[in-house]
């Protein structure tokens, strides 16, 4: 069995992880011609890698299954509870964003209907303005929602701002800044606090403060 075991997310978020990883010292060089393989064990013995769905990094961290995970603060977000959030790692920079079509009107009085993959985020978000929305929960190309007339605007991460400029679509609003963070399992922070804060070490040797 390996010291720790770490559920990264898959995808966007991936190369990036793994070229810190790298940065830090620790050697991911045996993913590099993965194919479809998702469970990973570094010659060293000292890693698992799990790679999951970001939605997903949560689960196995709350359960205990994954001692480590690395996800964006997005679905942290949206799943904010049974685990401890211990490091920004300032990879992965986006921002959540209101966004619609040039015609949408932010100070119409009207109820608005917002679409999303995040209705905790969008909901907060309007909440905390005062202000009553219809939340319409969609699970991707979230874009084309206003363009069509599913919703008056969405709330989204964007990151180059590419896919809303390609569907038409301007920021109305920041809400947040979101980054990749490191979260512990909680009862594995105490019974394995050596081998989590040797990564922590690693990883924090390599983080860039400064952008
Ligand atoms: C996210 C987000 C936007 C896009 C923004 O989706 O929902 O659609 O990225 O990135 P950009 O500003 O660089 O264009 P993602 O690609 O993660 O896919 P998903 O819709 O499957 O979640």
């Amino acid at each position: 069995m390996t010291e720790l075991t770490i559920a990264l997310t898959k995808g966007r978020l991936e190369k990036q992880t793994l070229t810190l990883f790298k940065q830090a010292g620790i050697d991911t060089s045996f993913m590099e011609d993965k194919q479809r393989k998702l469970i990973f064990d570094s010659p060293d013995q000292r890693f698992t890698f799990l790679l999951v769905k970001a939605a997903d990094v949560t689960t196995y961290v709350r359960r205990g299954v994954a001692d480590v995970g690395i996800v964006g603060k997005d679905v942290l977000m949206e799943n904010p509870y049974g685990y401890y959030e211990m490091l920004d790692l300032a990879i992965g920079k986006c921002k959540f964003s209101v966004a619609s079509t040039p015609n949408y009107q932010p100070d119409d009085y009207k109820r608005k209907r917002i679409a999303t993959k995040y209705p905790t985020v969008a909901s907060e978000h309007f909440r905390a303005k005062g202000e009553d929305v219809e939340i319409i929960k969609i699970e991707g190309s979230v874009e084309i929602a206003p363009v069509l007339g599913l919703a008056d605007a969405i709330v989204d991460i964007v990151e180059t701002g590419t896919t809303l400029k390609e569907n038409g679509l301007a920021v109305f609003e920041d809400i947040c800044s979101v980054s990749a963070r490191v979260i512990v399992n909680k009862a594995k922070l105490k019974r394995k606090r050596q081998a989590i804060f040797r990564l922590f070490t690693e990883l924090k040797s390599v983080i860039d403060e400064e952008e």
